[in-house]
């Protein structure tokens, strides 16, 4: 009988609408939407679901604040379907893919079943999941740290047996639940040029400013390797976002034409979202030679 390494649970449970222990305490094992394979954390430091579709984590809420990761309530739980909020993975290509426009938009890795390697709780109380998928030629691992703060961190290898070079791209699109988007604002980018996407895609230099939203937003921030404060005085919390071997940041909200067109994300949702991506994407695109990794990370508090 397969079984989830150090875990000791049945994959066969995986299916079934029960709630079972794991061997590691406030980690759970249940079903979510339409039976999806669902890990959740429940400890003193903090709650979590994951989803092993996409390695999908849907929700995260340190003890003491309110619920951090946004997610659409119109979300497909489906196969072959991206979850809609969270932390959806973005791998091996951002945005449309390049030569293909068959092919699903943000990659693959956010659509396929992954598979939970191990599973911990450290005498910090933080739980530590590794999940791992085989994508094209990338062996891609992605490491949880779910406490108080939220460390997420993904390996991409290119495996030791293609003979060439690969490019990739990679982004955590993180979700973030905001009280208004018209009251927050973005600090740590105001000296990145970025590409921005809407009217049309056109290079722009830095804005020495803070990012505020009045319209459809979408940007691909170049350069960035500083930490990124979203400042939501509504909810009276800072989120930040503090990350390694990313050098690129990608800030989105759909406004209200796109949000309407998009079907799996409510009309009005927009006013209580953001993404605030940590990203390797466009002229920050990762060439590996065979037998290569890179590493990129983001640690996110709230303050
Ligand atoms: C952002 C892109 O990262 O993701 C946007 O910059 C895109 O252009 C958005 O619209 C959502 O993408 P998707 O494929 O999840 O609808």
């Amino acid at each position: 009988m397969r079984v989830y390494p150090r875990c000791g649970i049945p994959l066969k449970l995986q299916r079934r609408s029960v709630v079972v222990k794991t061997s590691v305490p406030g980690l759970l094992l249940d079903s979510g939407p339409n039976g999806m394979s669902r890990f959740r954390v429940q400890t003193e430091l903090a709650s979590a679901e994951l989803f092993l579709h996409g390695a999908h984590l849907a929700a995260w809420q340190p003890a003491d604040h309110r619920p951090v990761l946004w997610l659409s309530g119109n979300s497909w739980f489906e196969a072959g379907k991206p979850i809609r909020g969270g932390v959806p993975i973005c791998f091996p290509w951002f945005g449309p893919h390049p030569q293909d426009s068959a092919l699903p938009a943000h990659g693959t890795a956010r659509l396929q079943e992954w598979q939970l390697q191990t599973a911990s709780s450290g005498p910090d109380g933080v739980i530590r999941l590794l999940l791992q998928s085989m994508i094209g030629s990338f062996i891609v691992r992605y490491e949880l740290g779910i406490g108080r703060e939220l460390h997420l961190q993904l390996t991409c290898e290119l495996s030791a047996t293609v003979t060439q070079a690969e490019r990739f791209e990679a982004a955590l699109h993180t979700y973030f639940a905001v009280s208004d988007i018209l009251a927050v604002q973005i600090t740590g980018l105001e000296n990145a040029g970025f590409m921005n996407k809407v009217p049309q895609l056109e290079r722009c230099e830095p804005t020495g400013e803070a990012i505020r939203f009045s319209e459809e937003t979408d940007r691909v921030y170049q350069n960035t390797p500083d930490t990124v404060v979203l400042h939501d005085p509504g909810l009276q919390r800072k989120i930040s976002v503090s990350k390694q071997g990313s050098l690129s940041t990608v800030i989105w909200n759909p406004w209200i034409d796109k949000s309407r067109r998009m079907p799996d994300f409510g009309d009005d949702e927009w006013t209580g979202m953001v993404c605030i991506e940590t990203a390797c994407v466009g002229d920050h695109a990762i060439v590996l030679q065979p037998g290569q990794s890179h590493q990129m990370s983001a640690t996110i508090c709230v303050s």
